[in-house]
This record gives structure tokens, C-alpha cells and sequence, in this order.
């Protein structure tokens, strides 16, 4: 990153101003083009070749088509462009007023009063005003000091549908505490609460969801299910592979969406797609939805975001009711996506062979999960502790096994991305087929060791770590017995259901890494190299 590729850029002749998220792909044949006709350029971004060619239009055509030239020129240099763009030009003829447009980048308009604001993701505005335009793919939006019109880039008009958003100010706003990650951690037992509200059945025996747009009959024909998500999402969709087997014995299958896309998967012809996604911008997402939707299935969407593109283009749904989250680490969105997971492991079970006992139990079992991620809670202080005494190191493994395996490879991301500490996660087993020559006393390892069937497996994996003088954190049940000497540092978590587990086994790894990073000085809910929703491919 330079100063000279900073946005904004500006056009040689200085009319133009503009800020662009995406990727231009044919921007070296327009960059050569504006070249030969004089205008020139300070960056190496494909930005600067698109203002220049608005510049061009503007110059070449000082007659405009439709009343307003500098909207005229906008719209015909977009008519060359090939990639993504989410833009918002000024022009120093025309004070005042904004051009705006997207193509696979998101952009919402805000219509605040007396001001109108643009922004890629409604928490950027939300501050500001609740109401919001979600604009479309190929749409134009003209600002002037009055109000503004939506266009398509064949010039027809749009009539705008304004969406008022469900959070707040004080969602945005951090409080007392010193990071918006930290926040979001402590916010989890609420936004499981939202996640789960009106989702039981009126006889507590199954699952309830409104916006999913198929009928229990429609679902009792699906044989298997397909998961597509990016990075922490991604994590969440492994977890809903194991519930959703263990719990409803279907098949499931989890690509990353990246990946998805282009490895031409043979798919059963009675599979069920589901995409996840807390923005519900991310553009790998969106991309295998569309090819989901290209080869004839029916796609369901597990977002965060209200309005985003990926809940528009699904043909149904799943709201994980969060509220924004602002850190770009994720942490209550990714636990309230396994809550969702939880809850279509219900649902598809109680299709198949769970009982209604079964049901009942399970989500008795669903609607402690807030009160146990409190409790999960209050162990903030002693990992606040061993975070001092860990934050020096400079490589750790993070292990689990089962539905506790992608909470380690969680764990390991999150600590990566926000403290630059080197960490991978692995399923407990796997460290003697490899992992394990990384094992010396520079490489701590966190251990999810809860109560269950693999309890003393995981008991046996850390004993292969301490012979080798690997120092261990062992995240472990409370009131579980330890052989003496085997942890370093005891985390506990309260003993919950099967389905719980991975909810609450996350918060000791989200606070670990948050207080690490935090005592490492990092820029927490921005950490280098990031951002909150990733909308080029
Ligand atoms: C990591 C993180 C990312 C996102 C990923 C997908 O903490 O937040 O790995 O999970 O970029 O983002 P969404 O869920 O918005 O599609």
C-alpha cells in the first residue's frame, strides 16, 4: 500500500474524483487508450484508468444525451468496463452532486436528513441514518443537493425502495469497551438469543424458519446438503457438516465458495445448497451461489446482513439477527452461524430419525446456550492472565477433534489475523502424522479437551506434547479431572449438550486471541491487510 494508490483518485485534467471498490479486469487496454489521448497517471491502480476515462467522455461529448452531462459520462465509460465495481465520482463543474454505481461490489445509498451518504456496508452509515437504498447490480444512482434518481445503464429508470435498518446507533458505538472485538465477544449470549428467537416450533420439538421458501415436504425430498463459505464462515459450515450428520444423518458436503466455483463439483440432484456469509458481500460466495443457481439448485443464505447481495439472490433463508459487527474479526457472527447450524441439524433430523423426546431435549438443550456462553464468560479474567504470559510466542497449534476440530482451525485464525502470530489448527490425531516436529518449547499448544467420547484420546495427544516440552493451555470441562503435570494453564467451560459444545468452546479461543493481541498493542478490529467484507475475488 503507497500513498500514490490511495483512493481518492482524480483524473489528469483534475475534473474528476473518484473512490472505487473492485477490480477492473480490462483496465491495461483503457489504461493504454486514455494514455494515447493524454491523460496521464501517478498510481499503479486500475481506478486511475477508470477516472480517466470518465474524463475522456466528458471531454469528447460536451452535449449530454439526458440533461447532465457529468451522469452521461459516468454511465458511458461503465459501459466498457469488465470486473466489479461498487464507485462514487465527484466533478468540480457539477458542486454538489454524486454519481454512484455498482456492479458486483455492494453500495448502499443512505437517506439521512438532508444528506445523503454512500457506503459498502451499513455500519458504516448507521450512525448517520436507518434508512438505506440497497442498490442493484447495473444501477446508477444521480445525488444532487435535492435528492437523487436510480438508473440503469441503459437508461431506465428505477423506482427506489427505501429500507429502514433493524440496528442502531448504539450498535456502533463501542461503550466501555476498548475494541469493538471485544464487544462483539461479550455480546455472543445476546446474539444467540436473537438467532434463536421464534426459531422452536410451537411444540418445542423442532425447528421453525420463516424465510427458508420450502415446505417440509420439499425438504423431505433433499438427500443431501452442500455448504459454500470464505475463512470464519467456512469454519462454521464444518461444524454444521458434523451436527447436521451426527444429528440427521445426511450426507454434507462444505467447499470453500473460492474453490466451489471453479472445480465443476458432480452434485446428487437432490441436494440443498446453503451459502454463509455475515456481510453477505463476500464476493466467492456470491459467485458459487450463482453457480449453485446456474446448475439448477435451490440456494439458502445464512447471513448477518440484512438487504445484502448473497440474502437478495438466494431463493430463501436464515437471518443470524447478530447485529453488526464491526471488528473485522468475527466472533458473535460466527457463533450465532453455528447456532443456525445447530437448528437445521434439528430441523433435518426431526425430518428423519430424531423423536419428538429427541427434539424436545435437544432444544431445551439449544436455549441454554446464552446462559452458557455467559458462564464461558467469566473466564475472562484468568485468560486475560495467561494471555500476558503467552503473548511472546511465536508459533502455536491449536487441536481438537470432532465438531471441536474447526474450532481449532477458528482459534488458530483468529489469533493469525488479529495478532500476526504464527498458529495452526489441527485435529488432535493428525499431530504424529506431521505437525508434531513442530512441538518444542517455543510452540505452545491450546488443546480442546472437553468431557466426551474422545476425552481421553485428546488426554493421550497432549502427553505426546509435554513429553516433547510443549507447553499446553488446555481448554477442559469444568470439574474435569486432568492427569497431574498435563496443562500448563486449565481454561474451563461449563458441560453442555453436543450441539452447544462448539458454541461455547469458541469463547476461551476468541478471548485468548483478543487478549493477546491486545497486549501486543495490535490494531485489533483492524488488523493489516484486511477487511471486514472481502468483495473481490
Ligand atoms: C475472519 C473473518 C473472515 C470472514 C470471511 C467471510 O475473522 O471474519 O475469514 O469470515 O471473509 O466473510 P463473510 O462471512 O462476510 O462472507
Amino acid at each position: 500500500m503507497t500513498d500514490a494508490n490511495a483512493h481518492p483518485h482524480v483524473s489528469s485534467d483534475g475534473r474528476f474524483a473518484i473512490v472505487h471498490n473492485g477490480v477492473i479486469e480490462n483496465f491495461a487496454g483503457m489504461k493504454k487508450f486514455v494514455a494515447g489521448k493524454g491523460y496521464t497517471f501517478t498510481s499503479e491502480t486500475d481506478t486511475e484508468a477508470l477516472v480517466n476515462l470518465i474524463a475522456y467522455h466528458y471531454e469528447k461529448e460536451p452535449a449530454a444525451k439526458n440533461g447532465n452531462r457529468f451522469l452521461d459520462s459516468v454511465r458511458k465509460t461503465l459501459l466498457h468496463v469488465d470486473g466489479t465495481y461498487g464507485i462514487a465520482v465527484l466533478c468540480t463543474e457539477s458542486p454538489g452532486e454524486m454519481v454512484a454505481a455498482r456492479k458486483g461490489s455492494p453500495l448502499i445509498l443512505g437517506v439521512g436528513d438532508g444528506e445523503f451518504i454512500l457506503a459498502s456496508d451499513v455500519s458504516a452509515l448507521v450512525s448517520r441514518t436507518q434508512n438505506v437504498v440497497y442498490l442493484k447490480d447495473g444501477e446508477i444512482v444521480h445525488i444532487t443537493p435535492t435528492g437523487f434518481t436510480i438508473t440503469t445503464a441503459d437508461m431506465a429508470d428505477v423506482a427506489p425502495v427505501i429500507d429502514r435498518i433493524n440496528w442502531t446507533i448504539e450498535d456502533a458505538d463501542m461503550g466501555t469497551f476498548s475494541h469493538f472485538m471485544e464487544k462483539e465477544i461479550f455480546e455472543q449470549p445476546a446474539a444467540l438469543e436473537n438467532a434463536m428467537r421464534g426459531r422452536f416450533s410451537e411444540d418445542q420439538s423442532t425447528a421453525n424458519f420463516g424465510g427458508l421458501n420450502l415446505t417440509p415436504s420439499d425438504f423431505r425430498q433433499i438427500e443431501r446438503l452442500q455448504f459454500c463459505a470464505c475463512g470464519t464462515a467456512w469454519h462454521a459450515c464444518l461444524v454444521a457438516e458434523h451436527l447436521i450428520e451426527r444429528f440427521a444423518r445426511i450426507p454434507v458436503e462444505v467447499d470453500y465458495a473460492s474453490e466451489f466455483r471453479y472445480r465443476n463439483a458432480p452434485l446428487h440432484r437432490n441436494t440443498l445448497f446453503f451459502v454463509v456469509s455475515q456481510s453477505g458481500e463476500t464476493l466467492d460466495t456470491r459467485e458459487a451461489l450463482r453457480e449453485a443457481k446456474r446448475k439448477g439448485y435451490k440456494v439458502m443464505a445464512i447471513c448477518n446482513v440484512v438487504g445484502s447481495t448473497i440474502a437478495r439472490e438466494s431463493d430463501g433463508g436464515i437471518y443470524q439477527h447478530a447485529g453488526p459487527e464491526i471488528g473485522v474479526a468475527s466472533t458473535k457472527a460466527f457463533t450465532s452461524q453455528l447456532l443456525i447450524a445447530a437448528l437445521v441439524a434439528l430441523y433435518v433430523g426431526r425430518m428423519r430419525d430424531m423423536s419428538f423426546s429427541g427434539g424436545t431435549q435437544y432444544v431445551e438443550a439449544l436455549k441454554k446456550a446464552p446462559d452458557l456462553v455467559r458462564k464461558a464468560l467469566e473466564q475472562a479474567p484468568r485468560i486475560k492472565d495467561i494471555a500476558k504470559r503467552y503473548a511472546h510466542y511465536q508459533d502455536f497449534l491449536f487441536l481438537g477433534r470432532l465438531s471441536l476440530f474447526p474450532i481449532a482451525l477458528e482459534g488458530a485464525l483468529k489469533l493469525k489475523e488479529i495478532s500476526y502470530i504464527h498458529a495452526e489448527g489441527y485435529p488432535a490425531a493428525e499431530m504424529k502424522h506431521g505437525p508434531i516436529a513442530l512441538v518444542s518449547e517455543k510452540c505452545p499448544s491450546v488443546f480442546f479437551a472437553p468431557k466426551g467420547e474422545v476425552f481421553s484420546k485428546v488426554v493421550s495427544s497432549i502427553q505426546e506434547i509435554k513429553a516433547r516440552k510443549g507447553k499446553t493451555i488446555v481448554i477442559t470441562t469444568e470439574g474435569c479431572e486432568l492427569p497431574a503435570g498435563l496443562a500448563d494453564e486449565v481454561i474451563t467451560i461449563p458441560e453442555c449438550h453436543e450441539a452447544v459444545l462448539p458454541i461455547v468452546a469458541s469463547i476461551p479461543a476468541q478471548l485468548l486471541s483478543y487478549y493477546i493481541a491486545a497486549e501486543l498493542g495490535r490494531d485489533v478490529d483492524k488488523p493489516r491487510n484486511l477487511a471486514k467484507s472481502v468483495t473481490v475475488e
